[in-house]
């Protein structure tokens, strides 16, 4: 791992490990550690039914949610502590969840109630790690972190009245491959769908870090200026356009599972309409198969298929884009080798971002004060 330095200023990574201190996020690393700072979306509301709870696996670690009788979700240790058999195998009782193996129960809190095989119970001296949950605009927040959760961020923008929509996927390849996806790949990876580098003069990329995280900017040769947001450490904040729904705005999580796999959160949000309500309606559908999409980048990774053999007529557009990106961030390498890359102009939000990381890595290794991310103001939602 990197060395120290009293330096405030970032160094210039020089080993392999060192670029890619930000994609590892296991427990115990400095990215992991940082990560642990901030809520993260584990699991979709309406996947979390009453009384069926679920191993989930987030930054490398497994844990257990369930959603008690009062409606609330809560997270626990992965363990039972007696024997350690998984707990998601077990029962809810009320909030508490009761380990299948020798039926001992947990409190949302962690702490043992009963031990029913036990003559003389010792419940009181028994007790799991259990985390701070809230539940927000339809995904289930967690924060895995130690002490005292950071106040929780709210995005006033998706609460207004609306049509909202939901998705989630997961991918094989370690989450910064698509955390630093760039500005002008679209133009290339999308060109069936988002215009062509070949019919079309590019814009010129630039980037500049913000209160919230970085800004990439595409300026246009007729001096439009367009933009996206990234929103440290793990978000990406746009406005979603859809001729069918409307101006919207997109706010999406990329949460890794662990350095190898990583979730995708999306919330999308849409003005009130009946074309919003079908468009939404339509895209929940197709999200709902995400195996369809893994099939495919499986396929043209083995060359069985080459993307642009994908029939786009008639298509869902965004199904067709989860295959392309999917395809090329992980044919980056399921951790991409950063050492070997020769960057241009147009990866500028690419090295902004990365040194953005090591600067509050640095910090944080050093124990001095870390950035405080704001959230943009709705209008800078970007383009
Ligand atoms: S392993 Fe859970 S009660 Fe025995
Ligand atoms: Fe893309």
């Amino acid at each position: 791992m990197a060395n120290e330095t009293s330096s405030s200023e970032p160094r210039a990574a020089s080993t392999k490990e060192e670029w890619n201190e930000f994609a590892y996020m296991g427990p115990g690393t400095l990215a992991g550690r940082y990560m642990r700072l901030f809520w993260h979306p584990v699991y979709v509301s309406d996947d979390l039914p009453i009384g069926r709870p679920k191993p989930i696996r987030i930054l490398g670690e497994d844990f257990t949610l369930y959603r008690g009788e009062s409606g609330a979700a809560h997270v626990v240790d992965f363990r039972c502590a007696h024997r350690g058999t998984q707990l998601s195998i077990g029962w809810v009782e009320g909030d508490d969840v009761r380990c299948r193996y020798h039926g001992w129960k947990y409190g949302p809190d962690g702490q043992c109630t009963e031990q029913p095989g036990e003559p003389e119970p010792f419940c009181e001296k028994v007790r799991i790690k259990s985390y701070p949950t809230q539940e927000y605009l339809g995904f289930v927040f967690a924060y895995l972190g130690e002490g005292t959760p950071p106040t929780f961020r709210r995005y006033p923008a998706f609460e207004r009245d609306g049509v909202r929509l939901v998705t989630h996927w997961e991918r094989g390849y370690n989450y910064f491959n698509a955390a630093e996806n760039d500005a002008i790949h679209v133009f290339f990876t999308h060109h069936r769908t988002h215009g062509s580098w070949r019919d079309m003069q590019l814009p010129r990329i630039e980037a500049e870090e913000t209160p919230s995280g970085l800004a990439t900017i595409r300026v246009w040769p007729d001096g439009r200026r367009t933009q996206t947001r990234t929103l440290m450490p793990n978000m990406s904040y746009r406005k979603a356009r859809n001729s069918n729904a409307g101006r919207g705005n997109n706010l999406s999580w990329k949460v890794p599972i662990d350095d190898h796999h990583f979730s995708q959160f999306n919330l999308e949000w849409f003005p009130f309409g009946e074309k919003a309500e079908r468009y939404v309606q339509r895209r929940k559908e197709f999200a709902k198969d995400q195996t369809f999409v893994d099939e495919l980048v499986a396929k043209v990774f083995s060359g069985e298929l080459h993307l642009d053999d994908i029939p786009v007529e008639g298509a869902d557009v965004h199904t067709i884009n989860q295959v392309e990106d999917g395809s090329t961030q992980r044919g980056q390498g399921v951790i991409a080798d950063r050492t070997a890359e020769r960057l241009g102009r147009t990866d500028a939000p690419v090295i902004l971002l990365r040194r953005i990381w090591q600067r509050e890595l640095r910090a944080l290794a050093e124990g001095r004060p870390l950035k405080q991310w704001e959230l943009p103001e709705d209008d800078e939602a970007a383009d």
